[in-house]
């Protein structure tokens, strides 16, 4: 903790939380059981982000693609997402994160897109962190509905600000640090866009034993590299 310099810490970090599954072959368990863990690591991130004076935390919980798992391990995902919204709202809302979703959550069962319309509406005046999360979402989907919206505006020549504003994630800067768990040196459809130069960080760590000590780990390998944005 004593390593970290408070006054150059990631605005926004970003993260592939990989490894439930691997976690729970581990323990020879059902894979659901390393993604009920997983939501643990989920809530003591947010905290950890937040007292570390991180802007915006990106979690990516769901993606286009994660749809090709059996419909039973779909579902248990989306199970556990009410829940932790249910259980973890009201303590959210109190500490003022602000809750926006990052993807198409028209696709979702409709329990889960309820909790998280009221959520992200509630939360839609509060001052505190900003947590995303990545719900079947897509880099790609992401960049083709960016150039839907801009064509529909009548826009012929798009800049770089223009594609920005028409992301998900429009209005937040983009992530200065990407972390993900469980060693696979992938990006998985994620942020395409908006990862241009950030800083990629790989930890072995599965995602259900990921504590607020590997993200600290995380800062300050961060903290200790060159960005360069192409200059010398
Ligand atoms: C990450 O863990 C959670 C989701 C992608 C939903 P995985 O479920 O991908 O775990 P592994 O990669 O099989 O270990
Ligand atoms: C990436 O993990 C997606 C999420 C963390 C939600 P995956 O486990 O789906 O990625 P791949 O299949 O190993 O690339
Ligand atoms: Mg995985």
């Amino acid at each position: 903790m004593s390593e970290i310099d408070f006054s150059k810490i990631p605005a926004h970090v970003a993260i592939i939380m990989d490894g439930n599954g691997r976690w729970a072959k581990k323990k020879s368990l059902p894979r659901i059981f390393g993604h009920r863990q997983g939501v643990k690591t989920v809530k003591n991130i947010v905290k950890a982000a937040d007292s570390l004076g991180i802007k915006v935390l990106t979690l990516y919980a769901f993606s286009t693609e994660n749809w090709k798992r059996p419909a039973v391990e779909v579902k248990a995902l989306f199970s556990l997402l009410v829940q932790f919204l249910k259980k973890e709202f009201a303590e959210l809302n109190e500490k003022g994160v602000r809750l926006r979703i990052l993807g198409d959550i028209s696709k979702l069962p409709e329990n889960a897109r309820k909790e998280l319309d009221k959520a992200c509406k509630e939360t839609a005046e509060n001052s505190g962190l900003q947590l995303n999360i990545a719900l079947n979402y897509g880099a790609r989907q992401e960049i083709i509905r960016a150039f839907r919206s801009i064509a529909e505006k009548g826009i012929t020549n798009p800049d770089e600000d223009d594609i920005s504003n028409a992301l998900y994630t429009a209005g937040q800067p983009d992530p200065d640090l990407l972390i993900r768990t469980s060693g696979e040196l992938r990006v998985s459809n994620f942020m395409l866009w908006q990862i241009a130069y950030c800083e990629i960080y790989v930890t072995d760590r599965l995602w259900p034993d990921f504590s607020r000590k590997d993200l600290e780990e995380a800062i300050i390998d961060f903290q200790k590299r060159e960005r360069r944005f192409g200059g010398i």
